[in-house]
């Protein structure tokens, strides 16, 4: 018998979440079977412990988009009892059980081994947020961005996605521009390398201005909405935004062609859940070289699974700060 949070669905079609007693027969048929020891909290998480958001198919369910922990038994050859191991994305979670358990059966397609230099607790500290905030990098990298180039805003800066992208961005050597409606979190931002703090309502008035001054040489955006569709207009010549998350409504409101033809901006889509086995693999080593630790551990507030219910209402509200790290086997 392990501890899981499953979640059900009444005749009303409302959901309920709790912490019950599972056998490992009832895991879904898969090649690896692992003991997992640390999982997160992220937006869909929020999603799937309480109303759904269309992503669950079938209940009951066992949400948790993330998790770390030992391969206990692996029928593929490239996983053996004992190796260290973390999954993100592949709709682990969603469409199938995922990491708010203490065991998980998964495909062995979606493992990734740990890189060599962080444990399984780190490994959740990053969590899928962390680790979509190292592609975003990656992809402003491989388009052109350098230290040195200027300030690079980062937008939900406070949020998952946006303190480790300000940890990640400072400790690589770039100037970083945090953008926060949460003016409290300001210390927080600045101790993760934020040398400038944004407010919000700086940038949510929709213009119809084509160009505004050029400020940033790239950006980490996981809000979208008129916040995305301002900061468009705002990068400077040949820059590139990263757009990761829609925290602030899935339209780019007030967006023009303007900075896309007159200054050649690049807008980068990043995806975490499908991403290639090999890009997820160089993603990780990178994240075990160039993210400070004590940075990762000051985002880090511990909890249990009998936590996540509270946790995943605080999420889908943006009042999570950082990265929350679930203990599953507290
Ligand atoms: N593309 C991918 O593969 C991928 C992977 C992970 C996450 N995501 C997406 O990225 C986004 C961020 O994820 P997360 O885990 O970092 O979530 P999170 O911890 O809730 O952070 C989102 C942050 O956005 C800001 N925010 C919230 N509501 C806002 C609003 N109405 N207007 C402007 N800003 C708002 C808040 O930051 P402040 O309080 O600092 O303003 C909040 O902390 C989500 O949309 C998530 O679905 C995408």
């Amino acid at each position: 018998m392990f501890n899981a949070l499953v979640v059900d669905k009444d005749e009303d079609g409302k959901t309920h979440a709790g912490v019950r007693q599972l056998e490992l027969e009832d895991l879904p048929g898969a090649e690896v079977t692992v003991a997992v020891e640390y999982s997160t909290v992220n937006y869909k998480d929020g999603l799937c412990i309480g109303p759904g958001g269309g992503l669950v198919r079938h209940y009951p369910h066992v949400p948790g988009i993330d998790f770390a922990g030992t391969v206990e038994d692996s029928s593929d050859a490239r996983y053996r009892p004992g190796d260290k191991v973390v999954l993100t994305g592949w709709r682990v979670g969603e469409a199938h059980w995922g990491g708010y358990a203490q065991k998980a059966r998964v495909r062995a397609d979606w493992l990734v081994p740990l890189p060599e230099g962080l444990d399984t607790r780190q490994a959740m500290a990053v969590g899928t947020a962390g680790l979509t905030s190292m592609l975003s990098v990656m992809a402003l990298e491989d388009h052109g961005l350098a230290p040195g180039h200027g300030p690079v805003l980062v937008t939900g800066a406070a949020g998952g996605v946006g303190s480790v992208a300000v940890a990640l961005l400072a400790s690589l050597g770039h100037e970083v521009a945090a953008v926060t409606g949460r003016p409290e979190q300001g210390p927080y931002l600045r101790d993760l390398g934020a040398s400038r703090i944004v407010a919000r309502e700086e940038l949510t008035e929709v213009t119809r201005k084509p160009l505004e001054s050029e400020m940033w040489a790239g950006c980490i955006d996981a809000v979208a909405g008129a916040m995305l569709g301002r900061v468009l207009k705002q990068v400077k010549y040949g820059g590139s935004v990263a757009a990761v998350g829609l925290a602030g409504g899935a339209a780019i409101e007030g967006a023009l062609i303007t900075p896309f033809i007159l200054r050649g901006v690049n807008l980068l889509g990043i995806d975490s859940v499908m991403q290639p086995f090999a890009n997820r693999l160089r993603a990780w080593e990178r994240i075990a070289r160039d993210l400070p630790l004590d940075k990762l551990e000051a985002m880090v507030q511990p909890a249990t699974l009998s936590d996540l219910p509270q946790l995943g209402a605080d999420i889908l509200k943006g009042q999570v700060k950082g990265r929350v790290v679930v203990d599953v086997n507290a």
